[in-house]
């Protein structure tokens, strides 16, 4: 595994060393973490199903749970999925950015059943981040990229996170230092009457809305036994530590999550404190909550109590990833995933 610093303002990224090592990687069928806006993704050949198959053995993701093809433009994305009026709308309006749209998958497309979990969908993104766009540009093909983490476990926003999860199981990772948005990309899906938000992310739900004129659907059938998708599972982005929500106050010799200024009491109780925006910021939130999280964990505290976080904006997005990040596992050091 190599790992090389890359600046994405470089005027010359694609010729520089790591760029090119890793756009060989990929046509080799080969595993490239790389940076996007919201968080690092773990890239391989979408068409190519050794390669995809690479990414489910080095993550331990269950192969039901479909990757997200990410592309350099949407022309490309067109080739790959079946864009109706309200799709073209949203990739124009969002396109490139922290949006992710499933929408019929375009049959006899090069993406193989492996990326997709034989679904007749396809989650296709393009990233507003040179990197990983030109790393499709270059390959000329599209990257399917889940977040490069072990599954189950905390995304990453750095690529020493990256290496501290994967290491040896990628054959480049490319650092371009924190990601600026610090969630996973709004997922939308796009299959039938409603506009169904499947997952909030990196773009606020009511932006979304605003641009469609009436509000976002539910996922369909949305119930515990049945999710959405995999990673809509309940136990998810979890720490080893036991997370509390919604915590005012403290019992000594726990860890503390805040938001905002920290609470006399609980500066002097806590083993271990972070706040994820001391002005009460949820963009900064946001692009702090996965790195604050892995560094509580980290202190080794048996449990993390996390300050209430508003719910509007990006704070939906925050919410949901604390709420997995909370709920009860399948037992001792098992994940739902
Ligand atoms: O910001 C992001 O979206 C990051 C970066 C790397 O782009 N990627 C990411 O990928 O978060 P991942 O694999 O961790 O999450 C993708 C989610 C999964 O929950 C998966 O179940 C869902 O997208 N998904 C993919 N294809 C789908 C489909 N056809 N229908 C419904 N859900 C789908
Ligand atoms: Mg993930």
């Amino acid at each position: 595994m190599t790992v090389r610093r890359i600046n994405p303002q470089d005027p010359n990224l694609s010729a520089s060393t790591g760029f090119r090592e890793a756009v060989a990687a990929i046509l080799d069928g080969g595993l490239v973490a790389a940076p996007t806006e919201t968080v690092y993704g773990l890239a391989a050949d979408a068409t190519n199903p050794q390669a995809c198959t690479g990414i489910y053995t080095a993550k331990g993701r269950p192969r039901f749970n479909p990757l997200i093809s990410h592309v350099s433009d949407a022309a490309a994305a067109r080739e790959y999925g079946l864009f109706d009026e309200r799709a073209n709308f949203l990739a124009d309006a969002f396109w490139p950015g922290p949006l992710t749209l499933v929408v019929p998958r375009r049959p006899g497309s090069a993406v193989c059943d492996l990326a997709t979990a034989g679904l007749d969908s396809i989650a296709l993104r393009v990233p507003d981040s040179p990197i990983m766009q030109r790393l499709s540009r270059e390959a000329g093909r599209p990257l399917a990229a889940p977040s490069a983490n072990r599954s189950g476990g905390i995304s990453p926003t750095t690529a020493e996170a990256v290496n501290e999860d994967l290491g040896e199981r990628v054959d480049v990772i490319l650092d371009a230092g924190p990601t600026r948005i610090g969630v996973e990309s709004t997922i939308v899906a796009l299959i039938d009457d409603e506009a169904r938000l499947l997952r909030p992310g990196g773009l606020a739900r009511e932006d979304i809305e605003k641009v469609l004129g009436r509000p976002l659907a539910g996922p369909p059938g949305d119930s515990a036994a049945k999710p959405a998708g995999p990673g809509m599972l309940k136990s998810h982005y979890a720490p080893r530590a036991i997370v509390r929500l919604e915590a005012l106050d403290i019992a000594p010799g726990k860890a503390y999550l805040g938001f905002g200024p920290i609470p006399d009491q609980i500066a002097r109780d806590a083993v271990a404190v972070r706040t994820l925006s001391e002005k009460s910021n949820l963009e900064e939130a946001a692009a702090n909550l996965f790195s604050d999280l892995r560094a509580l964990d980290a202190t080794g505290a048996a449990s993390i109590a996390v300050a209430p976080v508003p719910k509007t904006g990006l704070g939906e997005a925050i919410n949901d990833r604390l709420s997995r990040a909370a709920a009860e596992r399948m037992g001792p050091g098992v994940r739902s995933e």
